[in-house]
């Protein structure tokens, strides 16, 4: 297998538009044959964005292996350049009709060593598993993940392929999804100070140091944070150029946000496009610690989904939650949330 490499945004444009067809294409192959359907087929901005981004705060590495010039296996990373810069996130696919021939475990060994060349040594990878793959094998092995709260199946072939390349099974996290409109039936208002804001769009200018300090304590005040890398840094200007990113590829964000006395308590964002309006992506939610115990983040996720059943096409929201994370579990059943996958979180330190 021939492997080449692109770095977001080095690559040549006119050779990298003549490539987004076999590409998106292998993608989609990939996802058909993962069973986690058709809302999860690639988006043609993303792909083209993980291959030109310029973003001075985040950028990706990919990998294609080729069999006589045709594509069947490939790799990304993605590498945060202003903090854990000794971190990647990583992912690699094989074509169905080529796997169980070391195409896979050939890949990943390249992009390892690239990876710890570039002084990248504490990587994370993840599975998807869809929710009826699973329950077909209840009755297999199973392997525990490291927090001691849920299982895969050993014999998926994702799972028996990271643990046998070294990685450790660190968190298993619950994809589910809702229909926006169970949150209009859903009276959750409460009798106190706190004030529930929602936009659409790009964040306002005096909301972007709020939404900051909510993205920094998302990086550490979430259940197991500290395996998946350190505090991140955000400002007011890394949140502008977030969304001057998701702008450019067609993403459009939903926000509410909860405010008491002029603080921020809380947040929760879902992401949607035009390339398939009907779908939209839980992104981040937190409750800042002194803030919680008030069904805060179950009113911002229904006030959410309110706004984008009023003012968007979006018809239902995928999420993914930590299942040690019972109490936002328990908020998502609350807002209508039913299980459709797993995602196995995976580590392990080249060092
Ligand atoms: C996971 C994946 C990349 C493996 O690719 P591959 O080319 O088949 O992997 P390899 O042939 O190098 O397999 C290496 C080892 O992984 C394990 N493995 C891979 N597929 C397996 C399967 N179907 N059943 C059991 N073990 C399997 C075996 O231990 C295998 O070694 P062996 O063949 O000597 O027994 C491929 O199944 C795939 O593309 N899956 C969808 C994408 C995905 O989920 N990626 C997540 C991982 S980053």
């Amino acid at each position: 297998m021939e492997i080449t490499r692109i770095r977001s945004g080095h690559g040549d444009p006119a050779a990298i538009e003549a490539l987004l067809p076999e590409l998106l294409a292998f993608d989609t192959l990939i996802n058909r044959a993962s069973g986690l359907g058709e809302d999860f087929d690639p988006n043609p901005e993303d792909l083209r964005h993980s291959l030109t981004s310029t973003s001075r705060y985040r950028s990706y590495l990919t990998w294609l292996g080729r069999l006589d010039g045709v594509i069947v296996a490939k790799g990304v990373a993605e590498l945060q350049l202003t903090s854990n810069t000794d971190t990647a996130e990583l992912w690699c696919g094989v074509h169905p009709d080529h796997r169980r021939h070391g195409l896979g475990s050939a890949l990943l060994t390249v992009m390892e060593d690239d990876l710890a060349a570039e002084g990248r040594s504490a990587l994370t990878s993840y599975c998807e598993i869809p929710e009826s793959v699973r329950t077909a094998d209840l009755r297999g092995a199973h392997l525990a993940a490291e927090t001691g709260a849920g299982t895969l199946p050993a014999a998926a072939p994702e799972v028996s392929f990271l643990s046998r390349r070294g990685y450790g099974f660190a968190q298993i996290e619950r994809c589910s999804v809702a229909p926006t409109a169970t949150a209009a039936e859903l009276d959750l208002d409460a009798d106190d100070d706190y004030v529930i804001e929602t936009w659409r769009g790009p964040v306002p200018e005096e909301r972007l140091e709020h939404i900051a300090l909510l993205k920094r304590r998302m990086s550490t005040d979430t259940p197991g944070a500290e395996k998946f890398g350190g505090e991140e840094s955000w400002d007011g200007e890394r949140v502008r150029a977030l969304d001057a990113e998701k702008k450019a590829r067609g993403e459009e964000m939903a926000t509410a946000l909860a405010i008491l006395g002029g603080e921020p308590a809380g947040f929760t964002q879902v992401g949607h496009s035009a390339a398939r309006p009907t779908v939209g992506w839980q992104g981040g939610t937190l409750v800042r610690k002194e803030h919680r115990g008030h069904r805060l983040g179950a009113r911002l996720k229904v006030a959410n989904h309110r706004s984008l059943a009023e003012h968007s096409a979006v018809e239902r929201v995928y999420t993914w939650n930590a299942v040690e994370n019972s109490w936002m579990l328990a908020i998502n059943d609350q807002a209508g949330f039913a299980t459709w996958a797993w995602v196995g979180l995976w580590t392990k330190d080249l060092r």
